[in-house]
């Protein structure tokens, strides 16, 4: 059986935590989008991992695969594999032959169109690893994928075809010299690429790494092991029902799982779908989001720090506590309260058949708290997120407020169990629980494995 952890908001929810929790019951575990984008951490026992390509099973000593839908940089996957090793593990981890390679030049590319689209003030706050400008290459076909590093004649085939073009695109579009780089030197040289990415194909060879995601998945779930799919990313970043054009360039909703994959739909339909949720909404880049508190500079849309002091000082009370900084890029993380339109989305689009809720211990402190229960648009209440990103930065918020709870001692809490949390953070779950029709299965009280209320084992 499958189960799927799918980010119901816009990144950075908890999904590694709770694929850690879950995946000790598991076999396998698959990143199923994206690419060094992601930054995932788990914590337990005083030990903190913050994983950006290695699915975060491998804590836990499980099989890691990164599926065909993924976009692999071999420089961070050794890098991190490295680091794993370094600290004391051994991680075991196979990339789809299918999946495609993130190259130096996706980077240059990344980086100079955010450049060109911040003179507008239109940029999305991309990473910058080079996400965008590979998935194009995959939909162009003329993508290098992982298994053309492991035969030398494809590779150079593949690269004389496309660098040509990159160094067109850098030299007449964006007037870059290709070869005067000073943090990619060898970014659009085609000699130094082969060299650099064949050797990575070698070391896939030597550690015999490179699986047909599809087959070696379904032969592993035929022998009776469990697999695990990990999202990366969020629903409200997704290129097809994110808001658009804010958005990663991959599906972290369900329906990526089984594409990004090659398990069928009706395996992972089959399986159990857990949408993690942040009790709060944080964000990192740009776009709109209506129950934003207060704003970053350089980040929310036409924020200039000015803002309403009892709402700067919210949102510094919930990043502080929470520590929200980005794990890629240590951004402040833009702040807002939790949007129930949103979720009744994700909802939708992934078919959730369970709940995480991380981060009740964030909220600890505050006298009251407020959700938006629905949005009003032109005169009109929508209990849902309209289709255009347009639409939802008008829409006002329509809040319900909740009585806050005091800070606990969490520890006990998570090892007492759902009913000694305050009853005020009980009828918080129960109403988002109650709204969006789907059981909460476990509730975040604190960073670390042991912080958990655990209601439900999916497997
Ligand atoms: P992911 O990308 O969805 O895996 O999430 P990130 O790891 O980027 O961000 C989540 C952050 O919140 C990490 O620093 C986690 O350690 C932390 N975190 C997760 N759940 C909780 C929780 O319930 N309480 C607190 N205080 N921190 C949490
Ligand atoms: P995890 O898996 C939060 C955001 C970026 C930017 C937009 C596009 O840790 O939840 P990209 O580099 O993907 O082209 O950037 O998406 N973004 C994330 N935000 N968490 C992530 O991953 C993200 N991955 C990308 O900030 O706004
Ligand atoms: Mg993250």
């Amino acid at each position: 059986m499958t189960v799927t952890i799918v980010g119901s908001q816009l990144g950075d929810e908890g999904k590694g935590r709770v694929v850690d929790l879950y995946s000790d019951e598991a076999d396998v575990v698959v990143r199923y989008q994206g690419g060094d984008n992601a930054g995932h951490t788990v914590c337990h026992s005083g030990e903190e991992y913050k994983l950006s390509l290695v699915p975060s099973g491998a804590i836990r000593g499980k099989v890691g695969v990164l599926g065909n839908g993924c976009v692999i940089n071999p420089r961070t996957l050794f890098d991190e594999l490295e680091m794993l090793r370094e600290r004391g593990l051994e991680p075991d981890v196979r990339v789809a032959e299918r999946a495609h390679v993130i190259m130096p030049f996706h980077r240059v590319l990344d980086g100079i169109e955010e450049d060109v689209k911040s003179e507008d003030d239109q940029e999305v706050g991309t990473t910058g690893r080079g996400i965008g400008p590979t998935y194009e290459d995959k939909a162009g076909r003329r993508g290098v994928r992982i298994g053309d590093l492991l035969d030398p004649e494809v590779l150079r085939e593949r690269l004389e075809y496309v660098v040509p073009q990159k160094r067109a695109i850098a030299d007449d579009v964006y007037d870059l010299d290709p070869d005067d780089l000073e943090a990619y030197p060898n970014a659009f040289d085609i000699d130094a690429l082969f060299e650099e990415f064949r050797e990575y194909g070698r070391r896939i060879e030597r550690e015999d790494m490179a699986v047909n995601a599809g087959a070696f998945l379904s032969d592993a779930r035929e022998a009776g092991k469990r697999l695990m799919l990990e999202g990366a990313q969020g629903t409200i970043i997704d290129i097809d029902h994110g808001n658009y054009p804010y958005v990663t360039s991959s599906n972290p909703t369900a329906g990526g799982a089984t594409v990004g994959t090659g398990l069928s739909p009706g395996v992972i339909g089959d399986g159990e779908v857990i949408g993690i949720v942040k009790a709060y909404l944080t964000r990192v880049g740009s776009g709109p989001l209506p129950t934003e508190l207060a704003g970053v500079e350089g980040d929310t849309p036409g924020y200039d720090g000015d803002s309403d002091p009892a709402e700067e000082e919210l949102a510094t009370y919930i990043r502080e506590a929470g520590d929200e900084y980005g794990t890629v890029t240590g951004r402040p993380r833009r702040v807002g309260w939790l949007d129930l339109p949103m979720l009744r989305h994700s909802t939708r689009a992934s078919g959730f058949t369970g709940l995480a809720v991380n981060h009740v211990d964030t909220l600890a402190g505050l006298d009251e708290l407020k959700v938006a229960d629905a949005y009003e648009l032109d005169g009109e209440q929508l209990e849902t997120m309209p289709a255009t990103t347009e639409q939802w930065a008008d829409c006002e918020p329509v809040y319900r407020t909740f009585d806050g709870w005091d800070d606990q001692d969490w520890d006990v809490i998570a090892e007492d169990g759902y009913e000694a949390l305050p009853e005020n953070a009980r009828t918080y779950l129960e109403y988002v629980s109650d709204e969006l029709d789907v059981p909460i299965y476990a509730i975040g009280v604190g960073p670390s494995r042991e912080d958990t209320i655990v209601r439900e084992r999916p497997y």
